[in-house]
């Protein structure tokens, strides 16, 4: 249990002038996190592949303040430009985590970061950021206050902490697969952070790769945020909480069996619910663009037709993701070049694949 920590305040007189690096990746959920309450807690657990390739750098400079001013310091940089649009949010939510690192008030912040990948076109930006921005809070605290017992608590506080900033965020501190959101099958797992896939996993899918189409690069018209509290009324919201519940159950064993059809048909279906919820919320909406749509009834086609066990997910956007296990990846490739990117914006798709999780870069 992570709890608020009064005593995390630096002593008079100890000067203070460092900084902190982390490299941390996006992660795609095969069971989706769609609705939450109070202070983001999800409304079902979830299960996703930690990426590799979509990641965020973040750098946080610190200093002790000359003064006792008691507000947030911050100055922030995204890939190399002051944005304040990004530094209030970024400065919101290092207020809502002070009570967890109350030496906050006592530091003159910078912050700079940069994506691999462009920021709000439905590859989750706001898990990679989040997560390594509150991986670079747990290494601060970590170095002034030498205040976690072992990794475990490190980790388990850098996901809640990143929990407090993009739900998502908190499965991506963990390599490989995270878990998020009490399930009675996954001992340990809770809706206040996430914990790492302890269970049996089929070696296919320790080499996962997950291509990434991108069909549009523009920021979308309606954020999670908006489209979780639409949750909030939609006439299916229970009914998709028990599914996600048992799916959690049944992807338990898929991912012990590397069952591929089974595994690409909850994944599948994940993501032709997930939309299809935005599509019948009040008001309705939609993510999806027709390149989506081609993108799909390509991939359809081409699994019948060639029988590769080639599957889709979708996250909160128009780009799909491609699911695939690492013996396919050449005529996965060559079909994705003669066939899919024609319907990426400037053709682009990044290559990425289930990865070890974040990396301290200094
Ligand atoms: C569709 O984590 O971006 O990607 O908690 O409001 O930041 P906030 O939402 P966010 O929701 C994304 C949900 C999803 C599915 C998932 O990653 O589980």
């Amino acid at each position: 249990m992570i709890t608020e920590n009064k005593h995390l305040i630096l002593e008079e007189g100890r000067e203070i002038n460092d900084k902190s690096s982390w490299r941390s990746p996006s992660n795609i959920a095969i069971i989706k996190y769609w609705g939450k309450h109070g202070v983001q807690l999800p409304r079902n657990p979830s299960l996703s592949f930690t990426l590799s390739n979509a990641h965020t750098n973040t750098t946080i400079s610190y200093q002790r303040k000359a003064d006792s001013n008691k507000e947030i310091s911050l100055k922030f940089l995204f890939e190399g430009q002051r944005n304040e649009i990004f530094e209030s949010k970024v400065s919101a939510f290092l207020e809502k985590v002070t009570p967890y690192f109350p030496f906050l008030t006592q530091l003159d912040l910078e912050i700079s970061s940069e994506n691999s990948f462009p920021h709000s076109s439905g590859i989750a930006s706001s898990a990679s950021s989040m997560s390594a921005l509150s991986l670079g809070l747990c290494d601060i605290e970590k170095r002034l206050f030498n205040s976690f017992e072992d990794d475990n608590a490190f980790l388990n506080k850098a996901s809640f902490i990143s929990r407090l900033g993009s739900g998502s965020a908190c499965r991506s501190v963990y390599p490989k697969i995270g878990v998020w959101g009490v399930h009675s099958d996954y001992s340990g797992s809770s809706d206040q952070y996430a914990i790492p896939y302890i269970e049996k996993v089929h070696e296919i899918f320790t080499s996962f790769h997950d291509d990434i189409l991108i069909v549009s690069k523009k920021e979308k018209e309606v954020s999670s945020r908006a489209g979780h509290a639409l949750m909030e009324g939609n006439p299916y919201a229970i009914p998709r909480y028990a599914q996600a519940n048992s799916r959690m159950s049944e992807l338990k064993e898929i991912l012990e069996s590397g069952d591929l059809s089974s595994f690409g048909t909850i994944a599948e279906s994940e993501a032709l619910t997930l939309h299809a919820l935005m599509m019948c919320s009040n008001p309705s909406y939609m993510l999806i663009k027709e390149g989506t749509l081609s993108i799909i009834n390509k991939v359809y086609q081409y699994r019948k037709a060639d029988n590769i066990p080639l599957y889709f997910t979708l996250d909160a956007g128009p780009n799909v993701h491609l699911l695939y296990p690492q013996e396919y990846a050449v005529p996965v490739g060559q079909f994705i070049e003669s066939e899919l990117t024609k319907h990426c914006e400037d053709g682009k798709v990044i290559k990425d694949f289930v990865g070890m999780g974040p990396q301290k870069l200094s």
